[in-house]
């Protein structure tokens, strides 16, 4: 949700601004700005659309300075429009900010601030941000980052801030609550970004910056990082581990095609040196300082939003089939307002790509006050559900861009299937020999992808242009692969704006049976053994409805072939990694339906990558 970036040091800022705003578009594409320290002036650039567009503008205005600051925007408070756009500036003309988050109390503020004479003219919760400092500074006769830091202390809600004033163009100054800010430091110049993907090609060393933190860099090299209470902080220099290669497209056309082909890797990686095949065991090292404590709890409840929870259903069934261990899936949104009977007996595990989604981040925290233990499955390193979890394991799928969550979701389930096994084994609830056929399976699992990579991708191409001008989708399946159809539902509406049902399969007849006519695409998930033939009578009841079956099946699967008008052949496996093999097919089909329809497949309307307002 809106992405950041900001520059101070002798280098031109704006291509480096320009090219960090297009590796942050995935967090909000509705309108862009920059404002850039020019001459003694600033310079303020903003337009509604894509960065793209913004760059044209810019181009022409051939802008420079040092010192600069851009914003691509995800529109809460007001429509994307110019006006709309950050950076803000204040009514001196002074002091420019850029802003993602929410600020909870900015109406209180604007009309204590419009009382005193400051004109706004956005409808953004952003904007009282550099009225107030300008307002501070006056009262207080500061320096900026003091009247940054007194601002902050009236508003609530969510910020990551960027912010400099035409008065002290050697000064940039960053902090965060709730919403992610990492520093870049280079030598003699500073970065500040959402996330590290602008950063990368000038600096490994970042600090991540945490909650009610404010950092002010200096021009001279120099930095300070405090609270906004004024406390000094000893900053944590770390090592980006990041690389260039794995957040560019790679000769791909969009990144999430990139990504539905790099998932034999993002499995293999998110399994590598957590099994031990010879012997038989599963090594999960941020799990086991608190394995007495997992495996005496009570029940595990897993919170997550969105393309997550359907992982953390798997991870359910998963954990429940073959670790016999209690666990409960919420979305994080509910759980976090509905006072769940929660207690130290609990173990939370968070699951988030990002690890930035703000309703997961609020749900842990308030289990956290009533002393549940803390576990976080995310995949960006050293975001902050990681950071405000007790222990955790990362996915290790590499960056995921394309805002379609696709690579992050299997090595989330592949991840969870290692933790079923851990608990499993500690728990003794599975055979040596079956838990080394299970984990045989897991080892092979990407070849059986990367098979399946090639085989079926030119079959659901023609099935994508069958099907391109459908209005409605169901997704049925059972047992393991009922999550599989939520999921595959998800993708499908989220990139092709089709509307579309995921539901259990014996689900159909209690009311989305009266939808099917021949004009209805009915995916079916055939590719788990344990539910083979139940399913297939729901497949006969669609059939008998001239419903237009498109099946998931086992390599083999002959009955299948009768009822449906297309199969869709899978590798056999497992049952409970058959979701896993289920989802590529439907993740292409998504992807293609969306390219058929013309639709923008990395940056679907209306959404962002990462989740950071409620
Ligand atoms: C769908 C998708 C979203 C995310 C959800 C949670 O493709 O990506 O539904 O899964 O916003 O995001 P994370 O996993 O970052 O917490």
């Amino acid at each position: 949700m809106c992405g950041i970036v900001a520059y101070i040091g002798t280098k031109e800022a704006y291509p480096i601004l320009i090219k960090g705003l297009k590796r942050l578009e995935y967090r909000g594409y509705d309108s862009a700005g920059v404002a850039l320290m020019n001459n003694g002036n600033i310079s303020l650039i903003k337009q509604k659309g894509k960065v793209s567009e913004l760059e044209e503008l810019a181009t022409k205005a051939s802008i420079t300075g040092t010192l600069g600051i851009g914003h691509t925007r995800w529109a809460t408070h007001g429509p994307p429009s110019q006006i709309n756009s950050h950076p803000h500036i204040s009514n001196n003309g002074d002091i420019v900010v850029i802003h993602n988050g929410i600020i909870e109390n900015f109406q209180s503020i604007k009309e204590e601030l419009t009382r005193r004479g400051y004109k706004f003219i956005s409808d953004t919760d952003t904007e009282v941000l550099p009225h107030l400092i300008e307002e501070i500074q006056k009262k207080e006769k500061c320096a900026l980052d003091k009247a940054v830091r007194l601002a902050l202390n009236e508003v609530t809600g969510a910020y990551a801030i960027a912010v400099f004033s035409k008065k002290e163009p050697n000064i940039l100054i960053g902090a965060r609550k709730g919403s992610p800010l990492i520093v870049g430091i280079g030598e003699t110049e500073f970065f500040l970004a959402s996330d590290a993907s602008p950063v990368i090609e000038y600096t490994k060393k970042v600090i991540y910056i945490n909650d009610e933190e404010m950092v002010t860099l200096n021009r001279d090299g120099n930095f300070e990082l405090k609270t906004i209470q004024n406390e000094e902080k000893t900053p944590n220099i770390q090592e980006l581990e990041l690389n260039l290669e794995s957040i560019e497209k790679g000769g791909y056309d969009h990144f999430m095609l990139k990504e539905i082909h790099e998932q034999p890797k993002s499995i293999y990686d998110s399994v590598r040196g957590r099994v031990d095949l010879t012997n038989g065991k599963i090594k999960l090292g941020g799990l086991e300082e608190y394995k007495n404590r997992i495996m005496a709890s009570r029940r595990i409840v897993i919170v997550a939003c969105g393309t997550s929870w359907h992982a953390g259903l798997l991870a359910e069934y998963m954990i429940e089939d073959l670790a016999r261990a209690n666990v409960e899936v919420e979305y994080a949104s509910e759980f976090r307002y509905r006072n769940p009977v929660i207690d130290e007996d609990d173990i939370i595990i968070a699951i988030s790509q990002s690890g930035e989604t703000a309703d997961t981040l609020a749900a842990i925290e308030m289990a956290k006050q009533k002393g549940c233990l803390i576990l976080g499955v995310c995949n960006v390193v050293g975001s902050s559900i990681p950071r405000a979890s007790h222990a955790g394991c990362y996915t290790h799928a590499g960056p995921e861009i394309g805002v379609a969550s696709t690579k992050a979701f299997t090595a989330q389930v592949s991840v969870f299937f290692l933790i079923a096994l851990w608990i499993a084994e500690n728990k003794n609830t599975l055979s040596k020999s079956r838990l080394n056929q299970l984990l045989h399976e897991l080892e092979i699992l990407p070849s059986k992808i990367e098979s399946l990579l090639k085989s079926c991708e030119e079959k659901v191409k023609a099935i994508a242009k069958e099907y391109k001008d459908a209005t409605n989708f169901l997704y049925l399946g059972r047992g393991y692969n009922f999550p599989a159809a939520l999921e595959g539902a998800l993708k499908l509406k989220e990139i092709s704006y089709i509307h579309a049902e995921g539901y259990p399969a014996a689900e159909m007849k209690h009311g989305p049976i009266a939808l099917i006519d021949e004009e209805m695409p009915v995916v079916f998930l055939v590719n788990n053994i344990s539910s083979h033939e139940k399913t297939l009578s729901n497949v006969q009841e669609v059939a008998a409805r001239k419903g237009q079956v498109i099946a998931i099946a086992r390599h083999g699967d002959t009955q299948i072939k009768k009822l449906a008008k297309h199969v869709i052949e899978v590798p056999d496996t497992e049952d409970c990694l058959s979701p896993i093999l289920a989802s590529i097919p439907l993740q292409l089909l998504s992807y293609y339906i969306a390219l058929e329809r013309g639709c923008n497949v990395d940056q679907p309307r209306n959404l962002a990558k990462s989740v950071t307002v409620e």
